[in-house]
């Protein structure tokens, strides 16, 4: 109604409606590295490809005069009610795209009504950005799960305290995919002090760090500029313990410290089953694309799973997102919620994934494009363009609620999109 009312009025939106017209403003509007960065998928980005070409695949039927002037997206999850089926998905390094980064994607998720998920990466700590989500439909911490335990339960700690309402394991990156537009800029936003807000504010992080530049591999003495933005952002969070370290081996010891804490490639099921007993907090597996995996994740008590493959930035050649959900699904069978992202662009491809049995979507790319051309509003506005066209969709389809969207029992050959 909004959105039109202001068509009439001649008003025209902040941002472009439509996705492509939005990733070329934003390209034009940002770095080369953060576009890079952004946009970037791994490999030759056929996975990128892929899960835009499922979405294009499939169909929905539309059905006429059911009597649709009332629609309901609502759905319940982890006992909260939302009024959409829509999260925006953790983004790390938004320090890259945006001065206040993580700050404005809250504000703009709170204003659009949907829930964020704060990256591991964040470019702000949680407690600072939860309390900007919390006015709106609130925020779940995602977690990259650290080679140290005392740093993986205080994040925990942490997001619990701060109000989180879920945690989000991302499984798919225990080692960062292979991605060539990054590597070609030579670019890596975690070395360049971005993206690390988390760990810098952490009081067991400041203790891995000191330990490391007492220890035997002392750093050089001419400190990059990166490890000095880290020391600076250490010593915001731990005044006086760090304020006299500038010329010490720190700086280095807290790049480093950094890039070994950062997540741990030996992660297997095990250590998911003891994560249950270690927060209170519903846990949500990101990166499942096999059904056996959502069984796996179903017995270790876990209490739902994410259908993901990144966005195509991990494994190329990969499942698309969309192609693997309905087995999912399946092997889930309905005892948890199913989520899923990786080439969510429209109202109508969340139309579709629901239709295709997912209980709620999580939007990547397009909210970081917002964020770079208008900050909050730009990610209000690219959210909310999103829930009105899911809105018309399940209107205009024939549909109160998702579930009574009709799918056309064929794929279609068409390349798609
Ligand atoms: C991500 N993603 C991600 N996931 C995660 O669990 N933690 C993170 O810190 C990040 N960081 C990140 C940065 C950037 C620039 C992108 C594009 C993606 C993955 C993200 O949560 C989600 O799975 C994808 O964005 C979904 O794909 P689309 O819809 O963006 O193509």
């Amino acid at each position: 109604d909004e959105v039109y009312r202001g068509g009439i009025a001649g008003r025209r939106p902040a941002v472009p409606t439509a996705f492509p017209a939005l990733e070329r403003r934003a390209r034009w509007a940002m770095s080369r590295r953060a576009y890079a960065y952004v946009a970037g998928g791994a490999g030759s980005e056929e996975t990128v490809r892929a899960n835009r070409a499922a979405f294009g695949r499939l169909r929905v039927v539309p059905r006429m005069l059911r009597g649709v002037g009332e629609r309901d997206t609502s759905v319940e999850l982890f006992g909260q009610r939302l009024a959409h089926p829509l999260l925006l998905a953790p983004i790390g390094a938004l320090d890259l795209v945006h001065r206040r980064a993580d700050l404005a994607v809250a504000e703009g998720a709170a204003e659009a009504g949907v829930p964020m998920i704060v990256s591991n990466q964040a470019g702000f700590p949680m407690e600072e950005i939860g309390p900007r989500a919390r006015t709106g439909a609130g925020w779940w911490f995602q977690l990259y799960w650290s080679t140290s335990d005392d740093l993986v339960d205080s994040f925990l700690a942490r997001a619990e305290t701060a109000g989180a309402g879920a945690v989000v394991v991302t499984l798919d990156t225990t080692v960062l995919g292979w991605r060539p537009r990054d590597l070609d800029l030579g670019h890596l936003p975690f070395a360049r002090g971005l993206g690390i807000a988390q760990y810098t504010s952490d009081p067991v992080f400041a203790r891995l760090a000191r330990e490391t530049a007492a220890g035997p591999r002392r750093a050089s003495p001419r400190p990059t500029p990166a490890a000095v933005r880290t020391l600076v952002e250490i010593s915001r969070h731990h005044p006086g313990r760090f304020a006299d370290n500038l010329r010490s081996p720190l700086p280095r010891a807290a790049v480093e410290t950094f890039l070994r804490v950062y997540s741990r490639p030996t992660l297997g099921w095990d250590d998911i089953a003891t994560l249950r007993s270690r927060t209170r907090l519903p846990i949500v597996l990101k990166g499942v694309l096999h059904p056996d995996d959502a069984r796996r994740a179903l017995d270790a008590g876990v209490d739902g799973v994410l259908v993901s493959n990144h966005g195509g930035r991990q494994v190329d050649g990969s499942v698309a997102s969309l192609d693997a959900l309905p087995g999912v699904v399946e092997a889930v069978d309905g005892r948890a919620p199913v989520l899923l992202d990786s080439g969510v662009r429209s109202g109508s491809d969340v139309a579709r994934a629901l239709a295709l049995g997912a209980t709620a979507v999580c939007l990547g790319r397009p909210f970081a494009y917002g964020l770079a051309l208008a900050g909050a509003a730009g990610v209000a506005q690219v959210t909310r363009d999103v829930l009105a066209e899911l809105d018309l969709t399940l209107a205009l389809a024939g549909a109160r609620t998702p579930a009574d969207l009709e799918l056309a029992p064929f794929a279609t050959t068409e390349p798609g999109v």
